[in-house]
């Protein structure tokens, strides 16, 4: 054979007339960034050769032959002495390869019955699923951060806010448990994708299955596949679970660029409510007084980065005919690149939130500028009979009066908050205001009232910690 040929099209070269250009060769070559496979391609052929040979379609001499050649390969790469070859284009057709040199005919009957279609889904899904266990995990262990600072501040008070402006008292530990649902629904995203992740496409081959009496239900018990997949056109084609990942996983950044946006908000000298241990921050080379908070930032950029792998996997798809097309190929780097996005940032966000440091004084005053309890007491007059619409018009008053006296809600007396509330004015006895009705203007009165399901009240707070940490299992902090 003529050495212009190169080793991949010597495996179809009888076919061709002329060989690839190094430049075609390169771009149609995945073995680069699909190498990543490797250790999820071999437990794929593994569990391939033990059924062919269970079936009887090679001999448990060849069978036993693979597995040896495989062990040697697995340490080959392992200790990185493996050799890739660019022009054995693809992860796949380089440990064939290998394999057929170490131990001969047997390598080249490991392909009976399967295409690289089948083969190369079969290897996504299997690495998929191990990286969406691990992914799990990491969630937990931010939900964990979240959960175990809340509930060192389950009864610290800080403004609620709605459009940026100061609504209602909060707790620090109720505004983290927002966020400890969000990435909890992220779990459970995950959990519900796995299982369409975890079907077995082998059997397949290249798409209208294979003549041979190959056993799928053995080849998915032996992958820990709950089942094989039902279509073999289907199979090959399918990308969803990638799609459906990715989407699970912008969630997860949409979360996190949420939660860094007001990590960065916080950490601003306007607000300074909490401070970000310096390691996870940088000084500026010009200004010596900056401490930036670098981390969430670049999390909030890399949530675009995410968003973008997402939409690239759903035009990939969006025009392929059935079954197996090479644009497939694409799926790898967006599927790997938000994979790896996924596993630091997560990582990083539990150390990082679990660091926090929170400055309480500010909180509070922060809390104390905005009337924040101005619907408490709003509340307070309906409970005396008032109707709500007339209560919310003697407040908003009230709050004027504030603002033309420079005073909070909370520092009026008897008769000033009569006074202010205009309630005479408006056709109500000032008998309405009286010492008592003072104490619900306080921050801490106002969040204990909100005791319910959900609410603010420091109490519920401890509750949804707890119910927290025994839906997920975690440990007490
Ligand atoms: N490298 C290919 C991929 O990632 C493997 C499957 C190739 N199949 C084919 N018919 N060319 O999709």
């Amino acid at each position: 054979m003529s050495n212009q040929w190169s080793k991949k099209q010597e495996a179809w070269s009888a076919r061709f007339n002329e060989p690839m250009s190094e430049l075609v060769k390169r771009y149609t070559a995945s073995v680069f960034f699909d190498k990543r496979l490797a250790e999820f391609d071999i437990q794929g052929s593994l569990a391939h050769a033990t059924m062919l040979a269970e079936a009887g379609v090679i001999s448990s001499a060849d069978q036993e032959a693979i597995s040896k050649g495989m062990a040697q390969i697995q340490q080959e790469i392992a200790n990185g002495n493996f050799q890739w070859q660019l022009d054995l284009e693809d992860v796949h057709l380089n440990i064939e390869r290998r394999l057929t040199e170490l131990v001969g005919d047997a390598g080249k009957r490991l392909h009976t019955g399967r295409s690289r279609n089948d083969q190369v889904a079969t290897d996504i899904r299997l690495f998929l699923r191990h990286e969406v266990d691990r992914i799990s995990g990491l969630i937990k262990g931010l939900i964990q951060s979240l959960v175990d600072v809340a509930d060192r501040n389950a009864d610290l008070v800080m403004p609620g806010f709605t459009h940026l402006q100061v609504a209602q008292p909060v707790t620090l530990g109720h505004h983290l448990l927002a966020y400890a649902e969000m990435f909890e629904r992220d779990l459970e995203r995950m959990q519900d994708c796995r299982k369409r992740i975890n079907r077995l496409p082998l059997g397949a081959a290249a798409l209208a299955g294979t003549t041979f009496p190959i056993n799928r239900n053995r080849t998915a018990e032996l992958l820990g596949f709950s089942e094989p997949t039902r279509n073999s056109l289907d199979s090959v084609s399918d990308r969803d679970f990638a799609i459906e990942f990715c989407a699970a996983a912008s969630l997860v950044m949409m979360h996190i660029s949420r939660l860094s946006e007001e990590l960065i908000l916080w950490m601003s000298p306007r607000y300074a409510f909490i401070d970000l241990p310096d390691r996870f921050c940088t000084g500026s080379s010009i200004m010596p007084q900056k401490k930036n908070p670098d981390v969430p930032e670049l999390a909030r950029g890399k949530t675009g980065r995410v968003y973008g792998h997402l939409t690239g996997l759903l035009t990939l798809m969006k025009g392929q005919p059935l079954a197996y097309n090479k644009d497939n190929q694409e799926d790898k780097e967006p599927l790997f690149d938000t994979v790896d996005t996924l596993v630091d940032t997560l990582t990083i966000f539990a150390e990082m939130v679990a660091g926090m440091k929170v400055k309480p004084a500010r909180m509070r005053e922060a809390t104390l500028e905005g009337y924040a309890t101005a619907t408490d007491l709003a509340d307070a007059l309906v409970k005396k009979g008032m109707p709500f619409r007339d209560a919310h018009e003697a407040v908003a008053r009230a709050v004027r009066y504030c603002d033309d006296h420079g005073k909070g809600l909370e520092a009026l007396t008897v008769q000033q908050l009569q006074t202010a509330l205009h309630l005479t004015e408006l056709g109500y006895s000032d008998d309405l205001v009286n010492e008592a009705l003072l104490s619900v203007l306080t921050l801490e009165g106002s969040l204990a009232a909100r005791n319910h399901i959900g609410g603010t009240a420091p109490n519920q707070v401890r509750l949804a910690i707890a119910a927290t940490r025994q839906r997920l299992g975690l440990g007490a902090a």
